[in-house]
Order: structure tokens, then C-alpha cells, then sequence
């Protein structure tokens, strides 16, 4: 059985034709554009361009906000300019069938549930480190979707009080302080401060900006200023899971979306900072750290497993 999941990023539309055991068997991806009836446009094009080739069952399709408890309507997205988007009817009155709306995240926590990460596990909270941060809670074998279908928006907890102003209209939020935008604020701190920032900031002085890749590939070469930026946002993240440990017990946590590629440069510090923000911690069960194992797949995957059990 193929299904169709299509995952819309803050900057990339990734879209597969994906098989029962979450195998990819064609993929396509293009640039997100920013205009909304373009990114509809765009998703409908790569649907429709996707089941040309293959016998469909069904068609999924992620995106970063917060989707109504029927499954129809993105209520609100804090970095997309969509308010009460009738997605679903939008996209089925295109497509001529029905299709599964699913937030980013919970596709992405749940493709990893099902085929990557989490297999064989019951609790699992997933973190997705991208434009924003992105929430997943498997509680039991199921997503947990709280009592509007917006829950799990874990990014959304609120970390510094008065903190730096979020996309979702309040401050402070997780979002800002562990995405990959924080790891490009923090960089550019940290270039400011010369001394270890001198090669961030020699980049910045370069491209006018100092952008994601580039502080990726500085982390992955040793910079230490890269690597303090990326300490900083490890910490804010590994203090975060201290907090959802007390709340929600995962087994496991599963950090996935562009920062997490930088692997044990960002989990070793992320559990440094988990460890010591747990209440009773070294007297009580605490949970696994692992990387995404479907990269940035997971989304795509998820949803269109999703699409697949709904019909
Ligand atoms: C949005 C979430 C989304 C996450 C990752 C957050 O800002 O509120 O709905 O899952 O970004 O894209």
C-alpha cells in the first residue's frame, strides 16, 4: 500500500510516496514559498505530481501549526501567515479526495515512533530543532493531542520569563531560545563578542549574515565559537526535557529537525543539562537521548502513515 505525505517546512516542501513499512519509494522537494495561496499552489502541484506514477491509497500532509481537533484547519501558525486555513477542504477540492492534515511535528514524532527511533518504545517525546521547535508526545502507543487537537506544542512552554519576543505573539517561549534561529541569534552574540567568535564572525563579515549551514559546518570542524552557540541552545533545550520529564515520564526523547544533525555535538549537551534539571534526579528512572533516525524524513513518512490508518 503507498501513501502520499508531504511535509511543509519553514523553508523547504518535502514530499514522498511512501510504502507500509515507511520505505520512500519517490521523493521530491521544493523551496516553501512565502505567499500562502502559492504554498497551497505548490503543495497541490507535488500531490498531483507524486500519484501520477504510482497507485495512491491515500494523501497526507504536515504543516507547522496548530490544526484543529477534526483535523481540518490550521487555527494559527506562529512562522507561517496562516489563520483559521481551511487546509483540508482546501487541498481535497483540488485533489479530488480526501486528505489527512497533520502539525509537523506530531508527523515527524510519529514517523519516528512507528520506523525510526522509537520503535518498540510506548512514551516517547520528540523535539524538532528547526525554523521553530516542534512538540511530539507518544503517550502509550498513541499522539497525545489534548483537548482542541493543539496540544504537545512544547516549543510554546514558555522558558525566560520576559524573554525575547515569539512568533506566536507572547515571549520567552521555548522557540526562541532553542531552535535553529537561536543557534544563529547565539552566533551572532558570540561573533560580537570577538575572541572565540572571531570565525563566526569573519563569516558574518563575508555573507552579511552569518547562516545555519555555516555554523553547522564550523561546529562540525571544532570552532569554539560555533560550538559555545551551540552549548547555549543544547542547554536551553536539555533544561526543557528536565521540565516534560516531570510532566509527561517519556522513556525516550527523540531530538530530530536541522540542528540535529550535529549529532553528539548537540546531544552531549543536551543531557548535561537534562540530568541536572530533573526533580530527584539520581533517585529516579530517566529517560534515552537519541537522534532522529529518519532525519529529515520523518515528517513525510509520519503523515503518511497517518493518511494511511485514516482510510
Ligand atoms: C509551531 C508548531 C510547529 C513547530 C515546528 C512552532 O512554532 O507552533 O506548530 O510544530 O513550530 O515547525
Amino acid at each position: 500500500m503507498l501513501n502520499i505525505g508531504i511535509d511543509i517546512g519553514g523553508t523547504k516542501i518535502a514530499g514522498g510516496v511512501v510504502d507500509e513499512n515507511g520505505a520512500i519509494v519517490e521523493k521530491l522537494r521544493v523551496d516553501t514559498p512565502i505567499d500562502p495561496v502559492a504554498l497551497v499552489d505548490a503543495v497541490v502541484d507535488m500531490a498531483e505530481h507524486l500519484r501520477r506514477g504510482h497507485d495512491v491509497h491515500a494523501i497526507g500532509v504536515a504543516a507547522a501549526g496548530f490544526i484543529s481537533r477534526d483535523r481540518s484547519t490550521v487555527i494559527y501558525a506562529a512562522n507561517i501567515d496562516w489563520r483559521n486555513e481551511p487546509l483540508r477542504a482546501r487541498l481535497e477540492g483540488r485533489l479530488n479526495t480526501p486528505v489527512t492534515i497533520e502539525n509537523d511535528a506530531n508527523a515527524a514524532g510519529w514517523g519516528e515512533y512507528r520506523f525510526g527511533a522509537g520503535q518498540g518504545v510506548r512514551d516517547m517525546v520528540m523535539l524538532t530543532m528547526g525554523t521553530g521547535v516542534g512538540g511530539a508526545v507518544v503517550t502509550n502507543g498513541e499522539l497525545f493531542r489534548g483537548g482542541h487537537g493543539i496540544g504537545a506544542e512544547l516549543g510554546h512552554l514558555r522558558f525566560v520569563r520576559g524573554g525575547h519576543p515569539c512568533g506566536c505573539g507572547q515571549n520567552g517561549c521555548l522557540e526562541q531560545y532553542a531552535s535553529g534561529r537561536a543557534l544563529q541569534r547565539e552566533a551572532n552574540a558570540i561573533a560580537d563578542e570577538g575572541g572565540i567568535g572571531a570565525a563566526l564572525a569573519a563569516v558574518r563579515a563575508e555573507k552579511g549574515a552569518i547562516p545555519g549551514p555555516a555554523v553547522s559546518r564550523l561546529v562540525l570542524a571544532g570552532d569554539p565559537g560555533a560550538l559555545e552557540a551551540l552549548r547555549r541552545v543544547a542547554t536551553a533545550l536539555g533544561e526543557a526535557c528536565g521540565g516534560f520529564q516531570a510532566v509527561l515520564d517519556p522513556e525516550l526523547f527523540v531530538i530530530g529537525g536541522g540542528v540535529a544533525q550535529l549529532g553528539d555535538d548537540l546531544l552531549v549537551p543536551v543531557k548535561l543539562a537534562y540530568e541536572t534539571s530533573l526533580p530527584g534526579y539520581g533517585e529516579r528512572p530517566v529517560a534515552e537521548f537519541t537522534i532522529a533516525r529518519l532525519g529529515n524524513d520523518a515528517g513525510l513518512i509520519g503523515v503518511a502513515d497517518l493518511a494511511g490508518m485514516e482510510r
